[in-house]
């Protein structure tokens, strides 16, 4: 039977142009054929309920709407009670049942969950802190990802669930592992492992002293063997910042082999259909998703209701307004596609103060993951648990295990609305012109951002958010947005904003000096190319090898100290800026965008913009406190270039997919969306209020010429 399906889906494979194993790179859009617009899917635990319960719960789900499930993430103890001994009889069970009642599966590795056999045998495989203490058993992700024995049992039971299961058709796609953090692990495991890698990047140690700056307080090193990884613990004064940052990128690296690693297990054993992802978290900032080669692609766990409160008012119960739309213009383009792993279905536990999201909030976050381009949407979790460390956290069901939560009944509404948009679809729809006009890329680099968090400067600086600051400003424009990275294609892209990049190679200053001159819209923002790609200062004054690009001369930059801020006026407005300020001396040819209003330095030039070749460049050297400078410095960048634009509210979206305009409101009041004359509403009202939705679709303007 296995042997059927599996000569079956090669052929099928083959004639929809699936890859196969030995192909290489996966094609993750392939997996999912867009006529299904979003399947809709979630967790459930079959060891954590009564056995004749999973057909009815399984059904139910179903009935639900639901397309698939996700088992086994946590259940390694279950799997493999002995070391060796594996008992797979169980999620036979439940994936028979999971197909009996029209689920598909995901199915799980369970490295983040090791038993307790495993560490009681083998107590190396914990990872230690940055305080020198081993973690034990009696949580999870407690392991050192460096240790061969963790690493080894990690490949035994991989291996024995892809010979299992990798050939049938039942299971949809794999998740390995969980929310991946790339801790930083001091375990002697570590510092071994560490050292191969320093070698491996340097070579020699002589090249290691070099990059480290390790004739600085006599840090140098007569041999790998001599490095420990450097802790930055409290009260001890500062490693060397490149050792700091080197440990950032091993740790990454560490996270992203482990990853691999059970990827490729997995690909050895798995039919070509079955796709292979792992679920970061939605602001992933120690795990680097680009540093992965075998995952197909990356999806994204949210929970955005746990606090934040940015749009004032009662907004804290619709969700930090910016994370789902960053996250998805920053997973979807890594591979081509992304689905939310995890979307929260209601009030949850593990936040100091735990709210109850408002009513429509969760039917909105689905709507938004589709708008965005997800491939999916899954949801954890199907039952309230009962037990154990996540007891108030909701489910789609309460803890009779049948009624379904506020949650629960807008996933079932929103997965009716779905089903009832599928005709609607239309295989031919292009990204619109007016929308690939004002098309723009963000670049990120992980190792930039943790470069900048190590040597912060200034205590109210945050990388984060200074990104999101332009990642706002470029939405608010109903731009779509890619994050990309410096290896991609500028020119893909009529703007491209590099907000703070502060570690530049030389060659990445001349791509983009050729982008520019070539017609595309530079942004860049402070601190940009002030080191060179190692994190060193070149031999040259500070910033100074962007002067002819940008048109201007840094003069130095300034901070401001607690609740001190600072004026600086741009079109006759007055902004407040705190964290930090780049002080310009514009060259002639060169406009002025704002300037500082006080302090010695008073009149000089904080934010410029100048043509060179076919396009322009605009620096932005100060950071608001609201974003609104950043805001309207960045729209005056599409208005000047003659592009239309729209002007959408804080915490307002609008984003398209396959022919499909779709709105979301995070913000406090209603907000009415720009839909041309002739746009056909197929769902929800405009003006949009909070927690709503709206989907349109725009007739396609005529071709020039034709009547
Ligand atoms: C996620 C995690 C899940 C579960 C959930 C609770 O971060 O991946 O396993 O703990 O939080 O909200």
């Amino acid at each position: 039977m296995r042997n059927r399906n599996r000569v079956l889906t090669a052929l099928l494979a083959a004639f929809l142009g699936w890859p196969s194993p030995a192909q290489g790179p996966a094609r993750p859009k392939a997996f999912f054929p867009k006529a299904d617009l979003m399947p809709v899917g979630v967790y459930y635990y079959p060891e954590q309920w009564p056995r004749e319960q999973w057909a009815r719960d399984l059904r139910n789900i179903r009935k639900l709407g639901f397309d698939f499930t996700h088992f086994a993430e946590f259940a390694w103890t279950y799997l493999e009670p002995s070391e060796g001994h594996f008992d797979f009889t169980w999620l036979d069970t439940a994936i028979a049942e999971a197909h009996a009642a029209g689920l598909k599966v995901i199915l799980c590795t369970p490295s983040p969950a090791p038993p307790a056999w495993l560490g009681e045998k083998h107590p190396d495989i914990y990872l230690v802190g940055p305080d020198g203490r081993r973690r034990e058993h009696g949580t999870r992700a407690n392991c050192s990802l460096s240790n061969p024995r963790f690493n080894a049992s990690v490949d035994r039971i991989v291996t024995a669930l892809a010979r299992r299961y990798g050939h049938d058709p039942r299971i949809w796609g794999w998740q390995v592992d969980n929310e991946p953090g790339a801790e930083p692990d001091f375990s002697p495991s570590a510092r071994l492992a560490f050292q191969r890698w320093l070698k491996q990047r340097y070579g020699t140690v002589a090249k290691l002293n070099e990059a480290w700056g390790g004739s600085f307080w006599s840090l140098r090193y007569a041999s790998f063997g001599e490095v420990r990884p450097p802790s930055g613990v409290a009260g001890e004064d500062k490693p060397s910042p490149h050792a700091l940052l080197d440990f950032q990128r091993f740790t990454a690296d560490t996270q992203a082999a482990f990853l691999d690693r059970q990827a490729a297990l997995l690909k050895r054993h798995c039919l070509p259909t079955q796709w292979v992802t792992t679920n970061y978290t939605n602001v992933t900032q120690g795990s680097d998703p680009r540093r992965t080669r075998t995952i197909d692609f990356p999806t994204f766990t949210f929970y955005p209701v746990s606090g934040s409160n940015a749009l004032g008012g009662e907004t804290f119960r619709l969700g930090n307004p910016y994370r789902m739309a960053e996250a998805l213009d920053y997973f979807r383009p890594i591979a081509g596609t992304t689905g939310v792993m995890e979307l929260q279905p209601g009030q949850v536990n593990w936040a100091p103060t735990n709210p109850k999201p408002a009513p429509g909030a969760v039917r909105m976050w689905i709507w938004h993951a589709f708008g965005g381009g997800g491939s999916f949407v899954c949801t954890y979790r199907y039952r309230q648990p009962r037990f154990g460390s996540e007891m108030y956290h909701e489910g789609i069901v309460g803890l009779d295990g049948l009624t379904p939560s506020q949650g629960g009944a807008e996933f079932i509404q929103a997965m009716q609305e779905l089903q009832a948009l599928k005709p609607e679809f239309d295989t031919s729809a292009a990204l619109p012109p007016k929308l690939a006009a004002r098309r723009t890329a963000l670049l990120w680099s992980h190792d930039n951002f943790w470069d900048l968090e190590l040597q912060k400067q200034s205590e109210g600086w945050s990388t984060w958010r200074h990104r999101s600051l332009y990642a706002v400003a470029v939405k608010s424009t109903g731009a779509p947005m890619d994050f990309i990275r410096e290896t991609d294609d500028f020119s893909a892209y009529p703007f491209l904003v590099a907000p703070a990049y502060q570690l530049a190679s030389a060659s990445l200053i001349d791509k983009w000096r050729h982008y520019v001159e070539g017609g595309g819209h530079l942004i860049l923002s402070c601190r940009t190319a002030q080191k060179n790609e190692l994190g060193q200062f070149p031999e040259a004054l500070l910033g100074s090898r962007l002067d002819s690009l940008i048109g201007a001369r840094l003069q130095g930059f300034d901070m401001l100290p607690g609740n001190a801020t600072g004026s600086v006026r741009s079109e006759g407005q007055a902004h407040t800026w705190r964290a930090w300020g780049d002080l310009l001396r514009p060259a002639e040819g060169t406009t002025s965008l704002a300037t500082y209003a006080d302090a010695f330095y008073a009149g000089a030039s904080a934010a410029t913009t100048q043509r060179l070749g076919k396009g322009t460049v605009t620096y932005i050297g100060v950071e608001s406190l609201e974003g609104a400078l950043e805001r309207s410095l960045v729209r005056g960048v599409y208005q000047r270039a003659g592009v239309a634009i729209d002007n959408l509210p804080k915490g307002v979206y609008v984003e398209w997919r396959d022919g499909f305009f779709v709105g979301v409101n995070y913000a406090a009041s209603a907000a009415a969306l720009p839909l041309p004359a002739g746009s056909r509403v197929l769902l929800g009202q405009n003006p949009l209020e909070p927690s709503q939705v709206l989907v349109w679709k725009e007739v396609a303007p005529s071709p020039a010429g034709s009547p």
